[in-house]
């Protein structure tokens, strides 16, 4: 009798559990619906909807590598390969980039971040150190007042002194401003946008530089290119001088693999000089038998995975193909734009165009990230042209936008209201 009561109250713990769980999935399953259809009108943020990872995720749980738990926690440039890592894979990954973003690779030094944000804390901090290191003199950080507040945010928390420089109307760093700005009695340590988040900016760096050359006073020079969107696909165009080392004498740069590469999470790459990375302090773990120059301590192993996947299916050909769409498409959706009058501007290599904020409704069902700026009559709005930002989608958006224009009066209502005024 005992046994069949147990028995019974195991079978109503089960149904319960069962039930509980069914309906714990099905709120999952929900949200999952909402936005696999969502996703089709994202446009107001730099996501690549076209993640190409769903390989990759068979191969992880058919190999059990599911059940594997790694840690990328070192240096993956001169670490041993044979730890619990995928260090190996993170390392090739850096190699491969090196010369996308005119680095030898032997003379580069990288890994892959967990984000846009933490690669600009690397830049920033490695030239904090290389300036302390080479000058003994604290840096002073200078950056547009149009970057992306990563930047402001990390100075506060690096405890740096910052100076925010004057921007044009199209948010570029203004080359003159930063000169009467220049405190050339300390290192300095810039901080380049490489498409400013709203409007799409690009600094000119080579006029910022002769900015710099002109004062050989300068104790020493430091630059960190933030190049989280622009990054990922002006390397694979025919601008590809713009996120060139050589060409651009820049010491680090961060790209966020999150945006134009597609990874379904964020993390990014950090890729600086080897002088650079040998000018750090040294910073030995022994239980790690690790030199931890790098901020963090635990990193992403799969990130790397997915970047190293990524390579081997889309390769050079595949972004050039996808960063030559999205160059296309954002003229296409300037020129639509323009053809209904409606006002918009882009910067140039920029896949961004603001324009005149549309009614709510229209924001919120295309997800519109939103400005405000005086120069371009207040209210505005961007769209962010990447991958799924097609030329079909464009049309839908524009003709929806073209309700919303309030037609003109004819031209006669205005002759005889004007005669009207006059009591004619
Ligand atoms: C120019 C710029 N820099 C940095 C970031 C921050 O990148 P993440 O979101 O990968 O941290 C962004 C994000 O939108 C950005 O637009």
């Amino acid at each position: 009798m005992r046994k069949t009561v147990v028995s019974l109250f195991t079978f109503l713990v089960c149904v319960q559990l069962s039930i509980a769980q069914t309906s714990g999935f099905q709120e999952l399953d929900q949200w999952v619906e909402k936005w696999k259809t969502g996703k089709q009108t994202f446009f107001g943020y730099p996501v690549n909807e076209q993640s190409q990872l769903s390989d990759f995720y068979e191969w992880y749980v058919s190999t059990g590598m599911d059940v594997v738990n790694l840690n990328n926690a070192g240096d993956p440039m001169t670490d041993n390969p044979e730890k619990m890592s995928s260090q190996a894979f993170e390392r090739e990954v850096i190699e491969f980039f090196a010369p996308y973003y005119g680095f030898d690779a032997n003379k580069v030094w990288g890994i892959v971040t967990h984000s846009g944000t933490d690669g600009n804390n690397h830049g920033i901090y490695f030239g904090v150190n290389y300036l302390k290191n080479k000058t003994h003199l604290n840096p002073v950080l200078y950056v547009s007042d149009e970057a992306h507040y990563s930047n402001m945010r990390l100075a506060h928390l690096q405890n740096l002194d910052i100076k925010l420089i004057k921007s044009d109307k199209m948010g570029r760093m203004i080359p003159e401003e930063l000169e009467k700005e220049l405190d050339t009695s300390r290192p300095v340590l810039i901080v380049y946008a490489m498409g400013s988040t709203f409007k799409g900016a690009i600094d000119d760096m080579q006029k910022l530089n002769e900015v710099l050359n002109r004062h050989p006073e300068i104790p020493g020079i430091y630059r960190h290119v933030d190049a989280a969107l622009f990054g990922g696909y002006l390397p694979f165009t025919q601008h590809k001088q713009m996120v060139s080392h050589k060409a651009m004498h820049f010491e680090s740069i961060a790209v966020s693999g999150h945006k134009f590469f597609g990874i379904d999470s964020p993390c990014g790459l950090f890729l600086c000089t080897r002088d650079i990375y040998d000018s750090q302090e040294d910073f030995k773990v022994t239980y790690l038998n690790a030199n931890m120059r790098m901020i963090n301590c635990s990193r992403d192993a799969l990130q790397p995975l997915k970047f190293w996947w990524l390579i081997q299916k889309v390769g050079a050909k595949g972004w050039a193909k996808q960063g030559n769409q999205i160059m296309e498409c954002t003229a296409y959706l300037k020129q639509q734009l323009t053809a209904i009058k409606w006002p918009c501007w882009s910067n140039k290599y920029s896949n961004t165009v603001f324009f005149r904020r549309p009614s709510e409704s229209l924001v919120k069902k295309y997800k519109l990230a939103l400005g405000n700026d005086s120069n371009f009559g207040g209210e505005l709005a961007h769209i962010v042209v990447m991958q799924h930002v097609t030329k079909d989608k464009i049309d839908t958006f524009v003709s929806e936008l073209k309700k919303e224009i309030i037609p003109a009066p004819p031209a006669s209502d205005n002759k005889a209201k004007a005669a009207k005024k006059k009591g004619k």
